[in-house]
């Protein structure tokens, strides 16, 4: 059987020989936890936002879109109670002074460390287990005390002679524009509860141990629904919500066996309830997304600390009323990187193994290639450049592709998850069957299988196969 290492490394090959995912500032030796997407990994990622914004979105009637500024003024950090509570308990090794993050060592021994628990109440639990806590570095178990290390990332936004003056934030969790704005949408749009407001942005997180690739990340992309319903009305939604966002990696065409729902045993500050979707990447199953039952919390705090009124008032019955909040929140990285290893294949074809990424056709970076069978012979190039531009002009994410033989370009195209490679041959020309004039050979990605289809019918297939 294959270790577990290797699948996650042939992952992250892959992302980075066929230009998914490259390094952040690689040329420079890279920066610890941030990663770039590149030609291919752009084109994934958009189609994963465009999947997610359709589900949250457009096929749902009261769900409104966002797209907030990521920096806030200060005092949204201190409601939200990240300046005071978003935080990891770190300790320090005397011999190297590599830190560790001492809730997660006691989570490996089977110890459960309560994110509410105080510095005190920490330590004491550390000072019973620290024998068994090797530094992962040197091996020593020499360790300073844990303190509660701040995850916000600091900026000097506006900084320009301050002493004294609250610092601005990069955020810590791209919801809190939602709340921000939930007045702005109640007033423009007039929505009765309960209604939705989806947003994608970007958070910032000090993370110590950036880890796994995408999976934990400083920079994350966050893509979030924030559902305002009546308070003590949230049952019902909220397992409605957890099951549309579990059936929605089915759609993505995540295997079923590959998913899963945990409750969280530890709340965060804010949450009554919080079951997180997980993914069994390589390394096992890990949060995926998560759906929180965040009650007022929100907007009572932030209508505390802005004095402004952040109630809702019901239209027909006069009741007025702070709404509870349902959230689901999941980072495009964690979801990039599941679909990634979910579609990873390598198997036998035509005598010969290939790797190929079984990508959902909507999310495949390019959806159709097109080549001439052989690339000096002028007629083919023609009539190959001319079906070429003719899906570019229709589908934009269509590649040329006449480097190598044909089977070199397929397992090419396999590599990248393009579901179709186009093909202009002789018969295309109908020098010798004139039948087949106009006609080429469009072959699918998971079976290898050819059919014989009419340039003019190429656009319509290619629209019912890949939205
Ligand atoms: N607004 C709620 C919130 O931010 P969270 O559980 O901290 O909750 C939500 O984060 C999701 O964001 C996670 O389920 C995960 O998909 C993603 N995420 C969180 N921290 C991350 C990190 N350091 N790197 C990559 N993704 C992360």
């Amino acid at each position: 059987m294959e270790k577990i290492s290797d699948k996650m490394e042939k992952v992250v090959s892959l992302c980075k020989r066929r230009g998914f995912v490259f390094q952040g500032s690689e040329i420079y030796g890279g920066l610890a936890g941030v990663f770039d997407f590149g030609p291919m990994g752009v084109e994934l990622l958009n189609n994963l936002k465009r999947a997610w914004w359709k589900a949250n979105v457009y096929d749902k009637e009261n769900y409104y879109g966002l797209d907030s500024g990521m920096f806030k003024h200060p005092k949204v950090w201190e409601a939200s109670g990240h300046t005071s509570g978003f935080s990891d308990p770190l300790a320090e090794c005397r011999e190297c002074n590599t830190r560790i993050r001492v809730d997660k060592e006691l989570d490996a021994l089977g110890v459960s460390a309560d994110e509410k628990m105080s510095e005190t109440e920490i330590n004491r639990l550390f000072d019973e287990y620290r024998e068994k806590i090797s530094c992962p570095k040197c091996g020593q178990k020499n360790f300073t005390s844990a303190h509660a290390f701040n995850l916000l990332v600091k900026s000097n936004l506006g900084d320009f002679t301050s002493e004294g003056n609250d610092p601005v934030y990069l955020p810590g969790e791209a919801c809190q524009g939602i709340y921000l704005n939930y007045k702005n949408i109640l007033n423009s749009m007039s929505p009765k509860l309960p209604f939705g407001t989806a947003q994608i942005g970007k958070a910032f997180r000090n993370e110590i141990s950036p880890r796994n690739f995408l999976f934990r990340t400083r920079e994350i992309e966050q893509a979030d629904t924030q559902y305002f319903v009546k308070p003590n009305e949230n049952k019902e939604a909220y397992e409605k919500i957890k099951q549309d966002r579990f059936n929605w990696y089915l759609s993505l065409g995540i295997k079923e066996e590959n998913l899963r729902f945990k409750q969280h045993e530890n709340l965060v500050f804010y949450a009554s309830d919080a079951w997180d979707i997980e993914y069994n990447y390589p390394w096992g199953f890990d949060e995926l997304e998560g759906v929180h039952d965040r009650t007022d919390y929100d907007l009572t705090q932030h209508m505390k600390f802005s004095g402004t009124d952040l109630s809702y008032t019901d239209g027909e019955t006069g009741e007025k009323y702070i709404p509870w909040i349902l959230e689901t929140s999941v980072g495009l990285g964690r979801m990039f990187l599941a679909v990634m290893c979910d579609a990873y294949h390598e198997e036998e074809m035509d005598g010969s193994k290939r790797t190929v990424l079984k990508l959902h056709p909507d999310l495949a970076p390019y959806r159709v290639a097109v080549s001439p069978l052989l690339r000096n012979k002028p007629q083919l190039v023609e009539k190959a450049r001319e079906v070429f531009v003719s899906l570019k002009k229709e589908f934009g994410n269509v590649a040329w592709d006449d480097n190598g033989n044909v089977g070199k370009r397929y397992r090419r195209q396999d590599e990248i998850g393009t579901p179709h490679c186009v093909v202009i041959d002789f018969d295309t020309l109908g020098e010798e069957k004139p039948e087949l004039k106009d006609t080429v050979t469009v072959r699918d990605r998971d079976t290898g299988e050819q059919e014989r289809v009419p340039v003019e019918k190429l656009v319509e297939l290619f629209e019912v196969r890949c939205r």
